[in-house]
């Protein structure tokens, strides 16, 4: 017990100073040691109750604890910004937490999994530091347009509870030549002057493959410059890239960054959350749900809050509050060509006997009962049409 107890103080030690990071670390010392002098069951039940905790550990915004480990000095509103000296347009765009208006985005199990470790390395970066493990600081986000990537870098932020330092940078490299790589370099003396998470959003902008032919000298020069300025500040801050042209990236960039992620477009699973989640305060039956989503295939997260955002407005000035689903899909096909595939775009052409059948053989696991309720028909009557199709 004796040899124990320097471990137990520990803890209790971080118990009382509220301390939860800690508090887990020594648990875990105390099932090693535990483990180490052959007391496996007793380890293995401390660690159980570790994970069970970790995994319950939901990932809330912090306000204080990063902000007060991390360098640099404070930010405030009245901070002055560094502007464009050809045109006097500022380079940069500081987002306050407070003034995040996010909410945890929607995504499937495993990738949610990967950014809430990265979340929780940012979040416990005191920790690691103390422990002498280096913490990763720079994430590159890639993935199709409207999936969410801005989305969760505010989000990731808005954890860390550090502000956001913005750029957009095709602004930056549109500006008369020369000025760009003086732009960049200003960008991140800001970002590491003071406490926050640089957000450098549509990345390709700046980040093109040095040896594209078309852009001579001067991309070269802004690369290289942009080289230096994540190599400086790799030891300094929280960077966050994003891009949907990954492919356009300079492998150079790429090994900048820590942690890569890749933002899939939505399951079918993700998209019906993410339906239900826009369409609050409305709510519809699951099977509109079903058959919305499937309507909606190869949908960003984007394309989703448009279309509710449409359905909201149809329902809130339409005559007809009886309207079924099927017929609303089909006037939203007609506005929304671009956004709907070419096979359901047929599908939602047919009439509504044929596209039942159609739907019970598209194996999107709707019941007849299902399929009714979307073409505001009872069972019985969808019963008899599918009868007489089928004699047809
Ligand atoms: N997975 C998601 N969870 C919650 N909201 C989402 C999700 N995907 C997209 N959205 C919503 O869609 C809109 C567009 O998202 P966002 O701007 O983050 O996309 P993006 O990937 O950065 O797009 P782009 O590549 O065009 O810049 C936002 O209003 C965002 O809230
Ligand atoms: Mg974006």
């Amino acid at each position: 017990m004796k040899k124990y107890f320097s471990i137990i103080q520990s803890l209790c030690r971080s118990i009382i100073n509220c301390d939860k990071e800690l508090a887990f670390y020594q648990v875990e010392r105390l099932a090693n040691a535990l483990k180490k002098d052959g007391f496996e069951k007793e380890s293995q039940s401390l660690l159980a109750t570790l994970r069970n905790a970790e995994k319950h550990q939901s990932i809330e915004p912090q306000q204080l604890s990063v902000s007060s480990i991390v360098s640099g000095e404070e930010l405030y509103p009245n901070t002055p910004i560094p502007v464009d000296k050809e045109t006097a347009a500022p380079i940069l765009e500081v987002i306050f937490p407070q003034q995040l208006d996010v909410q945890e985005p929607l995504f499937e199990d495993s990738i949610r999994n990967a950014i809430n470790s990265v979340i929780l390395e940012w979040t416990h970066y005191g920790l690691l530091l103390q422990m002498k493990a280096k913490p990763s600081r720079s994430c590159l986000i890639f993935g199709k347009p409207g999936t969410g990537k801005t989305h969760m870098a505010k989000w990731m932020a808005k954890c860390v509870g550090l502000p956001i330092v913005t750029a957009k940078l095709d602004g930056i490299v549109s500006s008369f030549l020369g000025t760009s790589s003086r732009n960049i370099s200003n960008l991140f003396s800001f970002a590491n002057r003071y406490k926050c998470v640089l957000l450098l959003d549509e990345f390709d902008a700046i980040a093109k493959l040095r040896d594209d032919p078309q852009e001579v000298g001067e991309v070269k020069r802004i690369v290289n410059t942009l080289l230096q300025c994540l190599d400086e500040r790799s030891s300094i801050g929280f960077t966050i890239g994003i891009t949907n042209h990954e492919q356009l990236l300079d492998p150079a960039i790429w090994r900048r960054f820590d942690i890569q992620i890749e933002i899939p477009t939505p399951s079918n699973e993700v998209r019906m959350k993410l339906l239900e989640h826009f369409l609050k305060p409305i709510t519809i039956t699951d099977a509109n749900v079903k058959f919305i989503c499937w309507c909606m295939q190869g949908a960003s997260g984007a394309d989703i809050e448009n279309l509710t955002n449409w359905i909201k407005r149809m329902k809130i000035i339409s005559k007809n509050e009886e309207e079924s689903v099927i017929n609303m899909m089909r006037r939203y096909s007609l506005l929304n060509n671009g956004r709907i595939n070419e096979e359901v775009k047929r599908l939602l052409e047919l009439p509504n006997d044929e596209v039942c059948i159609k739907l019970m053989e598209a194996g999107i696991s709707m019941r007849q009962k299902d399929i009714a309720e979307v073409l505001c028909i009872t069972p019985s009557s969808l019963s008899k049409q599918i009868s007489k199709f089928k004699k047809v």
